[in-house]
């Protein structure tokens, strides 16, 4: 079955089953402080679970594009492992629960898909000693059994395996996978094989349901959410891989054109070897992540997305050497994935020239760092030579840190002139890394965390609204928004503007916030077609959607007391009372003609009722 028959069988089915089709979410979330990336179709409806937002209908249904970090570097090494995918979502918020939702799973499965009851199996949560105050899961496994499935093939794990949060905080739940088992021959041969094995027999193939009961304060507690929901996700290129019988989602039709043209590229002497295969399998993959974060607006830079997007390049760039490619593999390559999916995503048409550029410009970049860092590692060769001393996994950290060189790199360059490497090498390196992660407060550079709505967060993401506007109305129109983010301490806004804001300008921007935050203004939220709101004068700049869609647009002030006007995701405070009075804390530069302002909120102040 074809990817695009299996995504239309999705939707039909939950759509019959009275599902709202709704539009999918950028790759970079909108005010979601604490999350890179979109890693799963829930991460736009994070309102609803936890109550804040009434969603369009109570039963959703989406393809949602996704980036997952966590495990970029295994991408190649097994048959299924990828960063960029697509996920086939469904949800219930606060509608049908744990029956349903089994019902629904095993129906698709069976009927729509065709798939044989005999080689599905299914796991459960069935409690942890280390989490003693969540309870084990005792209806699933009796849902499935209902439903058809040999209760010898359901299988309850632990919290690791069978408890799903997006991060240390937010909603969550006990969840319910399935798996294909694919047969004995891709198996491990232990006897202790079964779904949640790392080997290739049994395929995750559908989290058919996590079921989103708690809230996960920061502190760990977990506080019942005010709806119970479930939220469900399906990676299309395994569904793809089982479909279309093959053996990993890279010969499936989402990969195979951009394979074919990696490995027209690599040197026959190459081909077929182990190694040979992974790099061009990490390429195809890389490459896809790399063509759709550009054209939902990531640049290369070293923090957050953009050092992602950075990594990413300089992987693809280093793996083209490795497998001996001379010419870029950008203008080769982002072209093949732009056609695989152009027809789903026809914006990649218009970003295609942007894409090429930014990888191009990137490439270069690399390409000189990689020689300052060669005069450094021939000197430091000299040294460990001259001592008989090994590379230590710290001092490839430093090269990574100081000159954005890959591991790999520093290792074989090393070894290439005959220096040996630590026994600890990987070990030390990732120590390294991550004691520099700590220091450098980057938590999740690597990995998404569910959004922090609190209610600092939720007055911050007011005030940057008040501010994008006192903005605009101080300086002039042209500022815009380039970036943002919030935490529970301070709001941070990146915006237009070619040079340093002067102590005046400062003090007349927090005084016209802090005005319209006395005024006590309303903030209002309606949903309308982009088209319309941009018509209606809705800021919008980081939109990446189609006219039609639907938005949603918050109003701060109403008839002709509108002050602000803007396309967003939301949450937001009701009034601007709420807020409390504004400081700008520091201005400074983050590159060419772009400003960065941090700001908090302190005391309460005086408003009209
Ligand atoms: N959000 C769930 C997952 O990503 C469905 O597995």
């Amino acid at each position: 079955m074809r990817s695009k028959e299996i995504q239309e069988r999705f939707i039909n089915f939950f759509v019959k089953n009275n599902h709202l089709l709704v539009p999918q979410a950028s790759l970079v979330p909108e005010n979601d402080p604490t999350l890179l990336f979109t890693s799963a179709g829930m991460v736009q409806f994070k309102p609803y679970f936890l109550g804040l937002e009434k969603p369009p209908s109570s039963r959703l249904v989406n393809i949602q594009r996704c980036l997952r970090t966590t495990d970029i570097d295994q991408v190649g090494s097994n048959s299924r492992t990828l960063s960029f995918f697509e996920m086939l979502g469904s949800w219930s918020i606060g509608d049908y629960f744990k029956e349903k939702a089994i019902r629904l799973a095993w129906q698709f499965l069976v009927e729509e898909l065709n798939l044989l009851p005999e080689k599905l199996w299914a796991t459960y949560f069935s409690g942890d000693k280390k989490h003693p105050n969540l309870p084990q899961d005792k209806e699933t496994p009796q849902f499935w059994a209902k439903v058809g499935m040999n209760p010898k093939h359901i299988v309850g794990l632990g919290y690791e395996e069978n408890f799903w949060r997006a991060g240390d905080s937010g909603p969550c739940g006990p969840c319910t996978e399935v798996y294909l088992d694919r047969g004995e021959k891709f198996g491990c041969g232990k006897r202790s094989c079964q779904p949640g094995c790392d080997c290739d027999r049994f395929l995750e193939i559908w989290n058919a349901g996590v079921f989103m009961e708690y809230n996960q304060s920061k502190e760990g507690k977990y506080e019942d959410l005010p709806l119970k929901s479930v939220d469900t996700g399906a990676g299309l290129e395994r569904l793809a891989m089982v479909l279309q019988n093959k053996e990993s989602v890279f010969e499936t039709d989402l990969f195979s054109p951009l394979i074919g043209k990696i490995n027209s590229l690599v040197l026959k002497s190459l081909r077929g070897d182990k190694n040979t295969d992974i790099l061009i399998r990490q390429l195809a993959d890389y490459t896809k992540a790399i063509t759709f974060m550009i054209a939902d607006g990531v640049v290369p830079a070293n923090i957050e997305q953009g050092y992602v997007l950075r990594h990413l390049i300089r992987k693809v760039v280093y793996s083209g050497q490795k497998l001996a490619i001379s010419k870029s593999l950008g203008p080769l390559l982002i072209p093949v994935v732009i056609s695989l999916y152009r027809d789903r995503y026809p914006y990649l048409i218009r970003y295609e020239k942007k894409i090429i550029s930014e990888f191009i410009d990137e490439e270069g970049r690399f390409l000189d760092a990689v020689n300052r860092g060669r005069k450094e590692m021939t000197k430091i060769i000299v040294e460990k030579k001259k001592n008989d001393l090994c590379l230590e996994g710290k001092e490839a950290f430093y090269f990574l840190e100081t000159f954005g060189l890959p591991v790999d790199l520093v290792r074989e360059e090393f070894s290439s002139a005959g220096v040996k490497i630590e026994k600890n090498f990987t070990k030390s390196f990732v120590s390294a890394k991550a004691i520099h992660q700590k220091k450098s407060r980057a938590p999740g550079q690597f990995k998404g965390g569910l959004a922090d709505y609190s209610q600092a967060v939720i007055k911050l993401h007011t005030t940057t609204h008040l501010l994008h506007q006192a903005l605009r109305d101080i300086l002039g129109n042209y500022v815009h928004q380039v970036g943002s983010n919030i935490n529970a301490r301070r709001l941070r806004f990146d915006f237009t503007h070619p040079v340093r804001l002067t102590a005046v300008q400062i003090k007349k921007i927090e005084d016209l916030v802090n005005k319209k935050i006395i005024q006590n203004l309303p903030v209002l939220m309606k949903k309308m077609t982009l088209r319309e709101a941009k018509k209606g004068g809705a800021l919008a700049f980081f939109e990446r959607r189609y006219d039609q869609d639907l938005v949603k647009v918050y109003t701060i002030g109403k008839g002709r007391n509108v002050f602000s006007k803007e396309v967003c995701g939301g949450p937001h405070v009701y009034k601007t009372g709420q807020l409390g009075k504004f400081k700008i804390i520091r201005e400074e530069s983050v590159g060419s003609g772009k400003r960065r302002i941090y700001g908090i909120l302190i005391n309460k102040l005086k408003v009209k009722s």
